[in-house]
């Protein structure tokens, strides 16, 4: 059985300390914590407009961490420059539009195909693993085989968004679109990795995909953070997501 690896999104420890314009609380700190409680690596997304993660976190996650940093950046020359100059272990192509409040939905690999390739081939020549950000739809995986990407991420936002509304029917159909696609990344070669908007309610049906070899989990953990610790709500979710892995080998 293939063990599903948790990569640890620090963007919003950013946010709270954006929010009040002060040094703390500082996104390094909590990755060094992450990886202690069991990361395996550790997600930051520089926004265009930095409203989050800043030019600096990246520095610091760059020279410090002894865990994966996977950057999240969206497809233009400023943060091919700045993903160029540090060589993070993975780089995780993302659409990004100024005026949304998260990033809603994968990226078009199919329909920006000519724009993505240059970027594609220059992280993958500078050693870097890329992952294309996409939708749960077959078109957009073979795009990004074609594009030459080892990796897709599949966007589990619309299930989790199904799931809040207690959409029965909707959860279901997006399981099923998720599982689908998994098997389908992996039949082209893909390596496959999913998230956004995971939490503990969530989590297991996705988990228990076994050709998902590793989660991307931000938001929920910095929230429940608040309430049990970051050291506590990372471990229970490695547990919950451990237990439904074997579970579902079983
Ligand atoms: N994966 C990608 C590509 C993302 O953009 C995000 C959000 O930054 C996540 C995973 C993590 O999502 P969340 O913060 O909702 O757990």
């Amino acid at each position: 059985m293939n063990r599903l690896r948790l990569g640890v999104n620090i963007d919003h420890v950013a946010t709270i300390r954006n929010a009040r314009g002060a040094p703390y609380p500082d996104p390094l700190r909590a990755a060094k914590l992450a990886a202690a409680a069991g990361a395996d690596g550790i997600t930051a997304h520089l926004r265009e407009d930095r409203r989050h993660i800043s030019d600096s976190d990246i520095d610091n996650l760059a020279r410090e961490l002894k865990i994966p940093l996977n950057l999240e950046m969206a497809a233009t020359e400023e943060m091919l420059e700045i993903a160029l100059r540090h060589k993070p272990h993975a780089c995780c192509l993302v659409p990004e539009k100024r005026e949304e409040r998260t990033t809603e939905g994968g990226i078009d690999a199919a329909g920006q195909h000519n724009h993505l390739k240059p970027y594609v081939q220059r992280l993958k020549d500078a050693g870097i693993r890329v992952s294309m950000f996409v939708d749960p739809d077959i078109r957009q995986l073979e795009a990004s085989r074609s594009l030459g990407a080892p990796v897709v991420e599949l966007c589990t936002g619309a299930y989790c968004e199904a799931v809040i509304a207690g959409d029965a029917k909707a959860v279901a159909s997006h399981l099923d679109a998720a599982r689908k696609s998994a098997a389908a990344a992996a039949r082209l070669g893909l390596e496959v990795h999913a998230g956004h908007g995971l939490t503990y309610d969530n989590v297991r049906p996705i988990a228990a995909i076994g050709e998902i070899r590793e989660l991307n989990i931000g938001h929920f953990l910095i929230g429940e953070a608040i309430f049990s610790g970051l050291d506590a709500s990372i471990r229970r979710m490695r547990a919950l997501m451990d237990e439904a892995r074997s579970e579902s080998a079983a």
